[in-house]
C-alpha cells in the first residue's frame, strides 16, 4: 500500500473546472457538431439533451457517490462498496481509459499539428492532401508522441500542481475563445445557411433507435462517463460539496460548449462555400473544411484559425489528462508506485498502443467504436446497477453537502428501474454496429 496521504483538490472551483475540463474536449468541439448535422439536426440536439438528463446526470452522480464515498481509485472503490466480485468492472474502467486515450491522443496530435501550422504558416493549398499527410503515417505518430509528452508531464505534476492548476488556467480561456468565435461567426454572411445545415429539424430522427443510440453514446463520451473518470476526480474531494448541483453545472457547461461549437463551425464553413467538404469523410470533415475557411478569410483567417485550434487543443488536453489519471490513480493505489513513475510508464505504453491508430484511421475508428462507445455503455449500465442495487447507502452519501435536495430517492429509483432497461436496448444497437464495423474493417 501507498502510505502517502491521498492528494486533494485545493478548492471546489478547482474540482469543478477539472471535471468540466475532462468533459469538454474533442467530443464537444469536433464530434458533436457533425453528429448533430448528420443525425437529424435539432432532433439530435433534443434527443441528446434528453439523454443527458435521463441517463447522463444520474450516472454522473452515481460516479461521484462512489468516488467521494470511498476516496479510492476505481478498482478499489468498487471493491470497497461491492466486494471483490466488482473489481473486474474497475479493471474494465482502467482498460477503457487506456484504450480511449490511445486514439484520443492521436486526434489530439492532429490538432497540435494544425495549431502549429496555424501559427507558423496559416492554411492554403490542397487541404485534403494536407490532412492525409497529417493524419496518418510518421507525421501522425510524431505529433501523437508530442501530445502524450505534455499530458504525461501534467499528470506527473499531481492533482493540485498539475491537473488543477492547468484546468484553472485553461478552462476559462477556452470558454472565452469559444464564445468569442461563435459571436464572430454570427456576423458572417453564411451564418444563416450554416445554422440551417446544423439545426434543420428532421422529425423522423426522433423516432429512430439508431439516432437515439448515437445520442446516448455521445452523451457518455462527452460527459466522460462509464469509465471512472468522474469517479476518480471526485475521489480527491475533501469536503462534502453539493454534488447534485455540481453535476448540473458540469453537464450544463459541457452542453453549452458543444452547442456553441456548432454555432461557430458551420457559419465559418458556409460563409466560404466549402460545405461540400463536410460530408465527405466523417473523421476528416472539420480538419479539411475549417482550415479551408480560415485560408479563404483573408487577414482575419490567421488569428481565427489560431484561436480555434488552440481552443480545440486545450479541450483535448484537459480531457486526455483525466483519461490518463484514471489509469495512473489505479496503478498508484494498487501497486504503490510513485505518481511520476506511474505517469511515465503508463504514458509510454498508451503512446505505443496508439501507434496503429496513428498509422491508419480505420483502426482509429474501430478502437473508438469499441472503447469510446461499447465500453462506456457497458460501464454506465454496470454503474447504474451497482449504485442502484449494490452500494449500501448512496443516497446518504450524496445527501452530505446537499441536505436540501429532495429528489435523491427518485434518482436511486431511476438507477434501479429506468436506466438499466434503457441502456440494455442502447447496448444491443451498439454491439450490432460494432460487429458491422469490425466486419467492414476486414472487408467481410
Ligand atoms: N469527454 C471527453 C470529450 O468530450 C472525452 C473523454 C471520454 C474524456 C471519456 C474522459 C473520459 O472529448
Amino acid at each position: 500500500m501507498n502510505d502517502a496521504p491521498r492528494e486533494q483538490w485545493a478548492s471546489r472551483m478547482g474540482f469543478v473546472l477539472a471535471a468540466v475540463g475532462s468533459a469538454v474536449g474533442l467530443g464537444n468541439m469536433w464530434r458533436f457538431p457533425y453528429f448533430a448535422a448528420e443525425n437529424g439536426g435539432a432532433a439530435f440536439v433534443f434527443l441528446y439533451l434528453l439523454m443527458v438528463a435521463l441517463v447522463g446526470l444520474p450516472i454522473m452522480l452515481a460516479e461521484f457517490a462512489i468516488g467521494r464515498g470511498s476516496k479510492k481509485s476505481p478498482i478499489q472503490a468498487l471493491e470497497y462498496f461491492g466486494g471483490p466480485a466488482w473489481k473486474p468492472l474497475g479493471v474494465l474502467f482502467v482498460l477503457g481509459g487506456f484504450l480511449i486515450l490511445s486514439y484520443y491522443a492521436v486526434v489530439a496530435g492532429w490538432t497540435l499539428r494544425y495549431a502549429w501550422q496555424a501559427v507558423v504558416a496559416g492554411f492554403g493549398g490542397d487541404l485534403g492532401a494536407f490532412f492525409g499527410q497529417a493524419a496518418s503515417g510518421p507525421d501522425a505518430v510524431g505529433w501523437h508522441i508530442a501530445f502524450m509528452l505534455v499530458t504525461v508531464t501534467i499528470v506527473a505534476g499531481g492533482i493540485r500542481g498539475g491537473i488543477e492548476r492547468s484546468a484553472v488556467i485553461l478552462m476559462p480561456l477556452l470558454f472565452f475563445i469559444v464564445v468569442g468565435l461563435a459571436i464572430f461567426a454570427a456576423t458572417l454572411p453564411g451564418a444563416g445557411a450554416g445554422y440551417a445545415f446544423y439545426l434543420k429539424m428532421d422529425f423522423s430522427a426522433i423516432l429512430s433507435f439508431r439516432v437515439l443510440t448515437e445520442a446516448t453514446s455521445q452523451a457518455f463520451f462527452s460527459l466522460s462517463l462509464g469509465m471512472g473518470a468522474m469517479l476518480t476526480y471526485s475521489s480527491y474531494l475533501s469536503r462534502d460539496d453539493n454534488m447534485p448541483r455540481e453535476s448540473v453545472i458540469i453537464a450544463g457547461s459541457d452542453f453549452l460548449i458543444a452547442f456553441l461549437a456548432g454555432l461557430m463551425v458551420f457559419p465559418l464553413i458556409f460563409a466560404l462555400g466549402l460545405a461540400g467538404d463536410v460530408s465527405e469523410d466523417q473523421i476528416g470533415a472539420l480538419f479539411i473544411a475549417l482550415p479551408g475557411a480560415f485560408g479563404e478569410m483573408g487577414a482575419v483567417g490567421r488569428p481565427v484559425g489560431i484561436l480555434f485550434f488552440f481552443a480545440l487543443l486545450v479541450g483535448a488536453l484537459t480531457s486526455a489528462i483525466s483519461l490518463l489519471e484514471v489509469v495512473v490513480s489505479a496503478i498508484i493505489d494498487n501497486w504503490s508506485w510513485p505518481r511520476r513513475r506511474a505517469a511515465l510508464v503508463m504514458g509510454v505504453l498508451i503512446t505505443l498502443a496508439g501507434i496503429p491508430s496513428a498509422l491508419n484511421t480505420n483502426v482509429l475508428g474501430v478502437v473508438d467504436q469499441i472503447a469510446g462507445n461499447l465500453i462506456l455503455a457497458v460501464g454506465a449500465l454496470s454503474l447504474a446497477i451497482f449504485v442502484g442495487w449494490v452500494m449500501p447507502d448512496p443516497i446518504g452519501e450524496v445527501r452530505k453537502g446537499a441536505e436540501g435536495v429532495r429528489w435523491l430517492p427518485v434518482w436511486r429509483a431511476f438507477l434501479r428501474y429506468a436506466v438499466p432497461p434503457l441502456l440494455t436496448v442502447i447496448l444491443y444497437f451498439s454491439v450490432r454496429s460494432t460487429i458491422g464495423m469490425i466486419r467492414g474493417l476486414f472487408g467481410g
